[in-house]
């Protein structure tokens, strides 16, 4: 918008009394403070590389790779092409009982760089779809084995799966229960594992905690193992605050599924795709999990997309009986989207060329001073970090959990930096062609917020 029709937009709402501008009032805005944001909107209207522009002309550095997803940077050549030809050449192909090619050509790339012997991809269209597909795949696999009763789904407190049904069910989010009651029934949670306590300014993975994946082996003597079908956590837990995985505490959780023939699905939707330092957290840890749910970093956030990659053994148990059955009666209209394979492609291939899958961990180091110099301002109670993803978190304003981490954030865009909060916690994750200089700019940006919101 220019300031010509911002200013009519303006005069037009106050005239008819409105507090929200002409044009502004029928987007209903998802996870978003809605009335705030009419009041005094944030409108960004291109993307280069590390930076947005806004409507006004104003440059604002990405610190958070749109949400988690531009891991390669803005308007990618590559992606760009591809996605242009693509809707030239295709714009549709049904998925189901058709196919084309870029849809295993994707799958194989994936498969690539998947952990060993998870060679495997089911597409779906975001993170939330990509979840729910993961939990139906854990119940029908157990079916198709002829082990029906294990149908109880495990997730883990402050886990953050998604919207959907299935996701806000295993999910450890409040928020979900309180705004919306029971969901899916069935499901129960591990103990989360942050303990400031013990692991406050730890730099990387945290010393203490491992030994609470034992609450597993609790749950499993409450409902008993043939009940049980999947266990469900992020690596690094995002929306939640950024919580980093204790050392030791991922292998022991491995351990148990194995014990007791447990599916561990490893949610990836933000790790996935060289968050970590490896193509997927399960191998910067060295655990390799049963299913991995991805979506974001699929395709640079740049079409829609979200997969689900399986061991072999799990497509495998499939694929029995006559052969003209649908063996996993699972699947979305835009599952494989051409679109979204031509920019998954172009991602993939973008990545390969210039080593970002693994430029985390070349960054990770002079990242974690950075996010570590933030100790000792004032309200910063805690900070952690793995890769290029940092978490600083703030001591709430008396009576107004969250307002101080939302003035942050209003403060740094104004100060031409795009971060994001979650609750009082400020999370960081900046696409991973992220130079020095840029990582100074967050850090001296976000200190003066810090300081301006004691
Ligand atoms: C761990 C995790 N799982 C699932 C999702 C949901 O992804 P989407 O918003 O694409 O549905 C997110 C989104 O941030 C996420 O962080």
């Amino acid at each position: 918008m220019n300031k010509a029709i911002d200013t009519a937009l303006m005069q037009a709402a106050e005239a008819t009394g409105s507090t929200v501008p002409a044009g502004m009032a029928a987007y209903w805005m998802p996870f978003t403070a809605n009335r705030q944001f009419k009041k005094a909107p944030r409108l960004l209207t291109r993307a280069e590389g590390m930076h947005y522009w806004d409507d006004k002309g104003r440059q604002i550095l990405d610190g958070v790779a749109g949400l988690w997803c531009v891991n390669a940077g803005h308007a990618r050549p590559r992606i760009v092409q591809a996605i242009q030809q693509q809707a030239a050449e295709m714009d549709f192909c049904p998925p189901f009982q058709m196919a084309h090619p870029k849809a295993f050509e994707l799958a194989e790339r994936v498969a690539q760089i998947a952990p060993e012997g998870m060679g495997k991809v089911f597409f779906a269209n975001s993170g939330s779809e990509a979840v729910d597909t993961a939990l139906k795949m854990a119940l029908a696999y157990h079916r198709v084995r002829g082990e029906g009763t294990r149908t109880r789904l495990l997730g883990r407190e402050r886990g953050y799966h998604g919207v959907n049904f299935g996701g806000i069910s295993v999910g450890g989010m409040v928020g979900n229960r309180k705004t919306f009651g029971l969901a899916v029934a069935g499901v129960d949670h591990i103990r989360h594992t942050h303990d400031p306590v013990r692991n406050a300014f730890t730099v990387g993975q945290p010393e203490h905690g491992a030994d609470i994946a034992d609450d597993l082996e609790r749950l499993v003597a409450l409902h008993d193992t043939s009940n049980i079908a999947a266990v469900i956590v992020e690596p690094v837990a995002g929306s939640t605050g950024v919580l980093i995985p204790p050392q030791g505490y991922l292998q022991r959780l491995r351990d148990i599924c194995t014990k007791h023939g447990i599916l561990l699905i490893f949610d990836e939707v933000i790790t996935g795709f060289g968050r970590t330092g490896q193509p997927f957290a399960a191998q910067t840890f060295g655990v390799t999990p049963d299913l991995i749910v991805c979506a974001k970093g699929l395709t640079n956030g740049c079409v829609p997309m979200g997969a689900v990659i399986a061991k072999n053994a799990i497509h495998d148990a499939f694929m029995s009986g006559p052969e003209h059955l649908i063996e996993f009666s699972h699947g979305y209209t835009y599952s494989a989207h051409p679109l979204a394979c031509a920019a998954g492609l172009g991602t993939l291939d973008t990545y390969a060329e210039e080593g970002l899958l693994t430029r985390a961990g070349e960054m990770q180091d002079y990242f974690a001073q950075g996010v570590h110099s933030l100790k000792g301002e004032p309200n910063v109670i805690d900070v952690r970090n793995i890769g290029l993803v940092g978490g600083i978190e703030l001591s709430p304003l008396a009576g107004e959990p969250t307002k101080r981490g939302f003035n942050v954030f209003l403060d740094c865009y104004d100060k031409g930096l795009l971060i994001r909060t979650t609750g009082d916690t400020v999370a960081l994750s900046p696409p991973l062609i992220i130079e020095r200089s840029h990582i100074d700019q967050i850090i001296d940006t976000l200190r003066g917020a810090i300081r301006r919101a004691a």
